[in-house]
């Protein structure tokens, strides 16, 4: 197929460029560089730098007809795409409650522009990075894709209503879509082939890793008084090489049935705080210090996913996703920097 990767050159957009590459797609890359790097690039891929707030410019690259195209996807340019994947957003939970307006614009509005521009330039095939944090304070746990949409945070609701608004694309134009409710997402690529490192990154594993290689003092670990075996928050981390896998299925699936569909992908394992913390000293022979400060916001204690609509309907396991891969990968990043 023909895709256009929206978000391309960005930390999880670059895995899943890669996943495409790999099973033989043509693969465009479009992307502002905000927080993606060129260094994400492949050269067998076509790169165009726009903007998904430039109507126009996006408008003109959904339609194969950009303004400068660099790279030779090994197709012609101007042949129409078959699919896009939509991985351009904001993405700091604790950031979109202060900065609501910075979600609205990016998540939503560069959300709208993407599906007018599928709408009009004929693309019936989206894949869209959504999150878990649709679900908000878990009522019961492993969350399958039953469990009530309550976001706890601005980016959550951005992440659902933009669900929403695909829905109704599907129903009025045709356009099939997976929305892939990703959990905590981690890792690199587990043939070495992404190096590019998150500036300021928010989230656990690149945390320890900065603390790891000296950058950062210390990891700070917000709370040890929860009610879990260790006190520190459960999550289930899923490779970003397995989400990658999960995209194409996805894609796959929808365009050969023409069903669209929400679903979770995650490890199905969860790991405490405390324990990341432990592998990643294991794995890195480092100390990486630790420190105990107050809980963070918004946490909830426990997070775990059901994967069992995509290992139903997409074959789909996550098979990188042990703690041990998941910091083996990252600390060859980090070590090298
Ligand atoms: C993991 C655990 C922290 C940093 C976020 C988004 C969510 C989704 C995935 C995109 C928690 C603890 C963290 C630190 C710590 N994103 N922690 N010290 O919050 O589970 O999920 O990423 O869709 O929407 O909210 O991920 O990596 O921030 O935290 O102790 O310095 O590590 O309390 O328990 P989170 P995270």
């Amino acid at each position: 197929m023909n895709i256009l990767i929206i978000g391309g050159a960005g930390y999880i957009g670059s895995h899943v460029a890669r996943e495409f590459l790999d099973q033989g797609h043509r693969v465009t890359v479009f992307d502002n560089l905000s927080s993606g790097l060129r260094g994400n690039l492949f050269p067998e891929a076509r790169f165009i730098h726009g903007d998904i707030l430039d109507y126009a410019g996006l408008l003109r690259a959904a339609s194969g007809k950009p303004d400068s195209i660099v790279g030779s996807a090994g197709g012609k340019a101007g042949a129409p795409f078959d699919a896009l994947v939509h991985l351009a957003a904001s993405k700091a939970a604790g950031e979109s409650m202060v900065r609501p307006e910075k979600y609205s614009v990016n998540n939503i509005s560069g959300t709208m522009n993407i599906l007018n521009a599928a709408a009009e330039t004929g693309i019936r095939n989206i894949v869209f990075s959504s999150s878990a944090a649709v679900y908000g304070e878990p009522q019961y746990l492993p969350i399958d894709e039953k469990h009530p949409t309550n976001p706890e945070n601005y980016y959550g609701f951005t992440k659902l209503e933009i669900e929403r608004f695909l829905g109704w694309y599907d129903k009025l134009k045709g356009i099939h879509f997976a929305a892939l409710r990703y959990f905590n997402a981690a890792g690199y690529d587990v043939k070495g082939r992404l190096a590019g490192l998150e500036q300021n990154p928010a989230n656990l594993i690149p945390i320890i890793m900065e603390a790891a290689i000296g950058i950062r003092k210390e990891v700070q670990v917000f709370g040890d008084d929860y009610d879990t075996p260790d006190g520190t928050c459960i999550r289930d981390y899923v490779h970003v090489s397995d989400l990658s896998t999960g995209h194409a299925a996805a894609l796959d699936y929808i365009s050969r049935t023409g069903k669209s569909l929400s679903l979770n992908l995650g490890s199905e394992t969860g790991s405490s705080v405390l324990e990341v913390l432990e592998t990643a000293r294991k794995v890195s022979g480092k100390p990486i210090p630790a420190k105990t400060v107050g809980r963070r916001p918004g946490d909830p204690a426990k997070l775990t996913a059901s994967s069992g609509l995509a290992h139903e309907l997409l074959g789909w396991t996550a098979k990188h996703s042990d703690m041990e891969t998941l910091i083996k990968t990252s600390w060859d990043v980090y070590n090298k920097q």
